[in-house]
């Protein structure tokens, strides 16, 4: 199986691929790490970080679905970080032809919503991910799910921006997002994870309740499908 974590621009998508990868591995999943993300820095936090659960091939390569994937232990959960989709399309693109399940992280902010439906340049992912459907072997786009992170316990925004994906805007006229009920908290622990132990409660409540949500609705099969 192929997890792909995906964000229109810096949303924390390195951070949730490292910890959700944390977190399958602790629940009992043989997990592997991909870095599609020129910046390289998962791969990084796995050089530095003694309790990161895999290694981490660095895969940052628009021929991604015919060079990278063909190699993957397919008896595992393999989870792939990438960059910028609005920078990166051709890498994206790519990773979106074969990817199983689409994470999407979004923080509950005016900018960054802003840059999911209405890009200063490039395609709109929602789009990126529809267009997609021509290049697999289903002809259907993957499984998608929006991931709210960076979200402000106390504030509004978060139920406020949950409703516009869910809704497709204000009008209904833009992409409907199918949002988690799981939010990462605004957290420090969670800010300076990137690099860091893996192993502090405050990094793995919200990715095992992540991990408890993909299985209960039947996007994450149970550890014992894999070998
Ligand atoms: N849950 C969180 N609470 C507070 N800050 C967070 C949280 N998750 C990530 N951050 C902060 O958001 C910033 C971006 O995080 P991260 O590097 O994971 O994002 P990214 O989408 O991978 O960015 P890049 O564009 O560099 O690939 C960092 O400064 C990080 O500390
Ligand atoms: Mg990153």
């Amino acid at each position: 199986m192929l997890i792909a974590s995906l964000k229109p621009r810096t949303m924390g998508g390195t951070t949730n691929t490292g910890l959700l990868t944390y977190a399958l591995h602790r629940a009992g999943y043989p997990v592997a790490a991909y870095d599609a993300d020129e910046s390289l820095q998962l791969a990084a936090w796995q050089r530095k970080a003694p309790d990161f659960p895999c290694e981490v091939v660095e895969a940052d390569h628009p021929a991604f679905a015919e060079t990278v994937y063909p190699g993957m232990d397919h008896g595992r959960v393999n989870v792939v970080d990438t960059g910028h989709a609005e920078n990166h399309p051709d890498i994206v693109d790519s990773v979106l032809e074969v990817a199983d399940l689409v994470i999407l992280t979004i923080s509950p902010t005016e900018p960054d919503y802003n840059r999911l439906t209405k890009p200063e340049r490039g395609a709109p992912l929602a789009k990126m991910i529809k267009r997609s459907g021509a290049l697999r072997d289903s002809g259907r786009p993957p499984v998608t799910v929006a991931l709210l992170n960076r979200c402000n316990a106390s504030s509004s925004k978060p139920t406020e921006y949950a409703e516009l994906l869910r809704n497709g805007g204000t009008d209904g006229a833009l992409p409907k997002w199918d949002v988690l009920s799981t939010r990462i908290p605004l957290h420090v622990g969670i800010a300076n994870a990137v690099g860091s132990p893996c192993d502090r409660r405050d990094r793995k409540a919200p990715y095992d309740a992540l991990v408890t949500e993909l299985r209960d609705r039947g996007l994450l099969p149970g550890p014992e499908t894999f070998r």
